[in-house]
């Protein structure tokens, strides 16, 4: 729909457009009206309207569709779903996976959803050597094998493990070889710990780095120790973390949720996101591959060095021969019982320590499938619903439970469709993405190719990927969606018995009650991470994203079972959803409503005055702190100081402009029921908030990132792939100031807080009635 002559007239209220256009946009406007009340004539809906003896207001169409949409989600096909989807081990780029692709997308055909079909790309991945397992040798000094670990996980319930190579122990990316030396303990293998190491006098060069699982991606890790000179690097799983109660059998799996002994996290060792052969572009047969293998490796992408992942039964073999001083109290945990964490270099007897990794790159086909539900009213605005299928082994938590949900999410909805005669005003669009596990490849390579037609259409993009626990909702999203988010919450009926006990009948209860804000006002709601397949939306093209999953507030946003074999359907079911799989039910209606209300909503439910409130109340007193702590010359504080007002003077007349656009959005809903021409108002309004969003995409990218990095108040942290980042172009600058305190520098932190400020100008314009 062409929305002329929208910001041509002063009066906000009236008119929007230009009068002489009217006519045309009158008939377009009855028939849109037509449409709405033959969709309120469904079958559900025919008694109450004509018991009442008078139309049924949108709120009852839409109340009617939700009530039917959330019944419709049924949790015996979520199982059948979950059982057909993890059948085999499956990883990105195999036999296997294409398996579950086919299996998803004939899911989707089932249910009736259109044009499901396959989007291929050819990309880089990584494989082991399945038939050879990767091991850590210890040799006594005489030369003789002392240990060797086995390098394979044991199948534990035989009925669902007994895949070809589902124990195999491995990382992607590693580089292929074998390494000996000494082995130097590095904590977490964060950039602070790498720095204590050096001042503890227990450098890596030349050294094998044994890291711990845990706060941080472990790309990151590898990727420091690299950096810093180790020539290998192993990882273990902590029982502090994996196994808080201890590593007797009955207290860990398949008892409890808690990693058993021979358990393994898998996973990538990527420094980066997307095919790394074909950065900010798509990895289609035709187009050239920008990047060789040499060049990812040398700019650090990919690995150089072998990496492996250990139990914390083989890290016991190892740490408990470790000489050195004795590593710091944050830096000791449970590999034993009496265990005392040491540094190293190297053991205490004239031992040594070889690691032998099998690995190779290979360009393999992967698939993204897309189906749609098509709009009847504004077929050309997708809302975007994702989750990824490829898993390192079953994944029936990740990502598998999320692929379920979002099959039967979809075949609820066309319940609803063939039941009632809704049929969504916005497109919904179903995805599920291939290689998510080797660093978000499929999604990344799907919006490099469709980057412009994706801002122009998509409205939202809503991930799901891992149902993580089961105590409450977590969503992390931008502060335009905070609203609608919490809206949808509440209407959804509280899965855990326990908590419609103490009085929550919510979903949204019991997030309030589990993660509240300090203030108690809200539910804590966090700034979309790199986690997912949400990133590449958000950072490169600028469409709001929400993430979401069940958690737990002591475990977060892991689980002791993450990327083991031992992700099999029996963990969902009787360790972490017993209570009939309420849960993964709860978790596709959340995602249901959320999808239908985006859909359905004549205005969009994009809050910018939300987004103005929580820059001036939360995001500037965080950046003033920042700034506050730098030393500065009188004249450079000046300087900063002077455009941190301006910014901040800036996002006040954006907040002041956005509660002035918010009448004339209650206007125009108010006539929507008696004024024909709204519906184009409406469009025009809707256009304006989608524009809002693409504001904060700096097509330059943002300062000493990667540049898909581009949104300036989002981006993934540069020393955490698994977080996010708030308005990381001032605070590269700043810590580039830090570094060289000198006045280029400190013009640099003024020019990256008028970096965000151009965006905020730009909300401020879009929302403005003339230019
Ligand atoms: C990996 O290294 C082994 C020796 O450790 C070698 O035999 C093999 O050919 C290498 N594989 C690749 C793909 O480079
Ligand atoms: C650890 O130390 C305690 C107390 O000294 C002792 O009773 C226990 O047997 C030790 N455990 C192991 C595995 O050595
Ligand atoms: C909806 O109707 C279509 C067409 O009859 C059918 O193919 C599809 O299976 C139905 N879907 C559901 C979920 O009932
Ligand atoms: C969260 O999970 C851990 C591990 O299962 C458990 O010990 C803890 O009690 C759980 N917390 C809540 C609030 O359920
Ligand atoms: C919730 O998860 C915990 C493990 O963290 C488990 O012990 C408990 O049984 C689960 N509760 C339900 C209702 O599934
Ligand atoms: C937008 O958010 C603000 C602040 O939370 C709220 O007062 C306002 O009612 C919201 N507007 C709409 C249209 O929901």
């Amino acid at each position: 729909m062409p929305y002329v002559g929208v910001g041509a007239q002063q009066d906000s209220h009236k008119a929007l457009l230009n009068p002489s256009m009217m006519k045309a946009y009158a008939v377009l406007g009855v028939s849109l009206l037509l449409i709405l009340a033959v969709a309120a004539m469904g079958k559900h809906h025919s008694e109450r309207i004509f018991n009442h003896h008078k139309a049924p207001t949108l709120e009852d169409v839409h109340k009617s569709t939700t009530d039917s949409l959330l019944q419709n989600i049924d949790v015996e096909r979520i199982k059948q779903y979950l059982r057909r989807f993890t059948k085999e081990p499956h990883v990105a780029g195999t036999e296997a996976n294409k398996k579950v692709a086919y299996a998803i997308a004939s899911a989707w055909s089932e249910a009736g959803l259109d044009d499901v079909h396959t989007i291929p790309y050819e990309v880089l991945l990584s494989y082991p050597k399945f038939d050879i397992p990767n091991r850590v040798i210890i040799k006594s000094s005489n030369g003789k094998e002392i240990f060797r670990s086995s390098g394979v996980s044991p199948v534990i319930i035989a009925e669902e493990q007994s895949g070809k190579y589902a124990g195999h122990q491995w990382l992607a990316w590693s580089a292929n070889g074998s390494v000996s030396g000494e082995v130097v303990y590095c904590n977490r293998g964060s950039d602070n710990d790498f720095k204590n190491l050096a001042h503890l006098g227990a450098s890596v060069e030349g050294k094998i780095a044994l890291m711990r699982y845990g706060e941080g991606f472990r790309g990151d890790k590898v990727h420091r120790a690299q950096k810093n000179g180790a020539i290998g690097a192993i990882l273990f799983s902590d029982p502090s973390d994996v196994a808080a109660d201890g590593t007797d059998e009955t207290q860990i799996y398949p008892n409890t949720i808690w990693m058993p002994h021979e358990g393994v996290q898998r996973g990538s060792c990527m420094h980066g996101d997307g095919d790394p052969l074909t950065p900010y572009h798509p990895s289609k047969k035709d187009l050239f591959k920008s990047k060789t293998i040499e060049e990812a490796k040398e700019e650090g992408v990919i690995p150089s060095i072998p990496v492996l992942p250990i139990s914390y039964s083989t890290a016991y073999e190892i740490m408990s021969r470790m000489k050195g001083r004795i590593a710091p109290s944050s830096w000791q945990g449970k590999v034993g019982e009496n265990l005392t964490y040491k540094l190293g270099p190297g053991f205490s007897k004239d031992e040594s320590l070889t690691i032998n990794v099998y690995s190779e790159l290979t360009t393999r086909r992967i698939r993204n499938i897309i189906g749609y539900i098509r709009g009847s009213q504004e077929p050309d605005r997708y809302v975007m619903l994702g989750n990824h299928f490829d898993a390192w082994v079953y994944g029936s938590m990740d990502p598998n439970s999320g692929t379920a949900i979002l099959a039967e999410v979809a075949r609820a909805m066309m319940q609803t469709i063939n039941e009632t005669s809704w049929r969504p005003a916005r497109t919904i669009v179903f995805n599920a993405w291939d290689a998510e596990e080797y660093g978000l490849i499929g999604s990344t390579e799907f919006v490099e190719e469709f980057v412009d037609i994706l801002q122009k259409r998509a409205v939202v993009y809503i991930n799901m990927d891992t149902l993580v626990a089961n105590t409450s909702i977590s969503v992390d999203t931008v502060p335009t969606l905070h609203n609608i988010v919490m809206e949808v919450a509440k209407k959804i009926p509280n899965p855990v018995a326990s908590e419609r006990k103490k009085g929550r009948e919510t979903v949204f209860d019991t997030w309030m009650a589990t993660f509240p804000l300090k203030d108690g006002t809200a539910p804590e709601i966090g700034i979309p991470n790199g986690g997912s397949d949400q990133a590449p939306f958000l950072n490169f093209a600028g469409i709001p994203v929400v993430n979401f999953e069940f958690k737990n507030a002591t475990t977060r946003d892991t689980y002791p079972l993450y990327h083991t074999m031992y992700e099999t359907p029996f963990t969902n079911e009787h360790l972490i959803d017993t209570d009939n799989m309420k849960i993964h039910q709860a978790t596709g209606q959340f995602w249901a409503e959320l999808a239908r209300s985006f859909a359905d909503a004549p205005v969009l439910p994009i809050n910018t005055t939300k987004l103005g409130h929580v820059i001036i109340s939360e995001y500037l007193p965080i950046l003033k702190n920042v700034l506050s702590k730098l030393s500065l010359s009188k004249e450079d504080a000046e300087m900063i100081k002077t455009q941190y007002k301006f910014l901040l003077k800036n996002c006040q007349e954006m907040l002041h402009m956005s509660e002035k656009f918010e009448e004339t959005i209650a206007f125009t809903q108010h006539s929507f029921s008696k004024n024909p021409y709204d519906m184009t108002h409406i469009a025009a309004i809707n256009e304006r908030l989608m524009s809002s969003e693409r504001c904060f995409v700096n097509p330059r990218g943002t300062l000493g990132r990667n540049p898909s990095a581009r949104h300036v108040l989002f981006s993934v942290s540069e020393s955490d792939s698994y977080s996010g980042s708030l308005m990381a172009g001032i605070g590269n600058a700043v810590d580039a100031y830090k570094n060289v305190p000198n006045k280029k520098n400190a013009r640099e932190v003024a020019n990256q807080i008028s970096v965000v400020q151009y965006s905020v100008k730009c909300v401020l314009n879009t929302l403005r009635e003339v230019i």
